[in-house]
């Protein structure tokens, strides 16, 4: 099966995409657009259902390799990565993650090592590794990291979430101002709040749904992504209400004041439920 994927030749402006966190929510419609495009993929995630099935729902427009891995674990951490260097891909897509609603103190420790380990050290891991596998092909490629617009405040009742989403701005832009001479592009993708089961995993399983109306869809978010990779954007907040609101902390308002706002509009969130 790589063999397959290695030898056919793409119809779309990107000739394989690795994926990560394509079981589900925005992954999942990125996939889907990707074959759309015509570009062949390799993806990834824990649930091997979902990605067994979405891999034969796009079989029709490309060919497609299933990886099961939880990035948490270095040992298949390191599984994907020899699959990486093995197939090559011109871009690698960096979207698996989660976060955890509570206060640091009062949430399981254990769950926060979590996220740094699937927010930070894997997007890390990949994207090194990544980038050492474009460098050392004939062709260019692009890594786009997932990011959030979580990751420019720090983000009370999300903390370790906003922090490791703010660790990834940092590493990509770095990293592409590093690499970009080099035939290598690092982006980060930064999304407001999308319809997807971000909410329910962060809150255990309690997250209402009467705040949905507010999110935008994964489709949506994934137009955005693939948008942002035409146009090599190194960082993207979608949409316009989004960009207004960064704008807003970064320049306008007194820090303290957002972080007020922001812990009693998750407090809500996570003690309504
Ligand atoms: N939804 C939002 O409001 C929002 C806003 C800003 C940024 N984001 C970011 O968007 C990205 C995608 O999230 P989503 O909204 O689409 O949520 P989602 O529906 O919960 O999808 C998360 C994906 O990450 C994968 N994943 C989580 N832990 C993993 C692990 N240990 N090993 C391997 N894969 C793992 C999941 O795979 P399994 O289900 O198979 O475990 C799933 O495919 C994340 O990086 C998230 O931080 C989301």
């Amino acid at each position: 099966m790589t063999d397959k994927v290695n030898s056919i030749k793409s119809n779309g402006p990107f000739r394989l995409a690795f994926v990560t966190g394509a079981s589900s929510g925005i992954g999942k419609a990125l996939c889907r657009l990707l074959a759309r495009e015509g570009i062949h993929l390799a993806i990834t995630g824990r649930n091997k259902h979902t990605l067994y099935q979405l891999a034969d729902e796009i079989r029709s427009h490309v060919n497609v390799v299933v990886y099961p891995a939880d990035l948490s674990k270095q040992d298949e951490r390191e599984v994907i990565i020899r699959k990486i260097h093995e197939l090559s891909p011109d871009l690698v897509i960096n979207n698996a993650g989660f976060g955890l609603y509570g206060e640091v103190v009062q949430v399981d420790k254990e769950e926060l090592f979590q996220i740094i380990e699937v927010n930070e050290t894997a997007v890390l891991d990949l994207c090194v590794e990544s980038a050492k596998a474009i460098l050392n092909s004939d062709h260019n490629g692009v890594i786009l990291n997932v990011s959030s617009v979580g990751a420019f405040m720090p983000f009370p009742g999300n903390a370790v979430y906003g922090a490791a989403k703010a660790f990834v701005n940092s590493l990509s832009l770095a990293m592409d101002e590093e690499l970009r001479g080099k035939g290598v592009r690092v982006l980060a993708a930064c999304p407001g709040m999308v319809k997807t089961n971000f909410s329910y995993r962060a809150s255990q399983g309690k997250q209402k749904s009467k705040s949905k109306k507010q999110k935008m869809s994964p489709e949506y978010a994934a137009e955005q992504i693939w948008t942002q990779i035409k146009k090599r954007k190194p960082v993207h907040i979608f949409d316009g209400k989004y960009r207004f609101f960064v704008f807003l902390i970064k320049y306008i308002l007194p820090t303290r004041l957002v972080l007020r706002y922001l812990r009693k509009s998750m407090s809500k969130m996570y003690q309504d439920v």
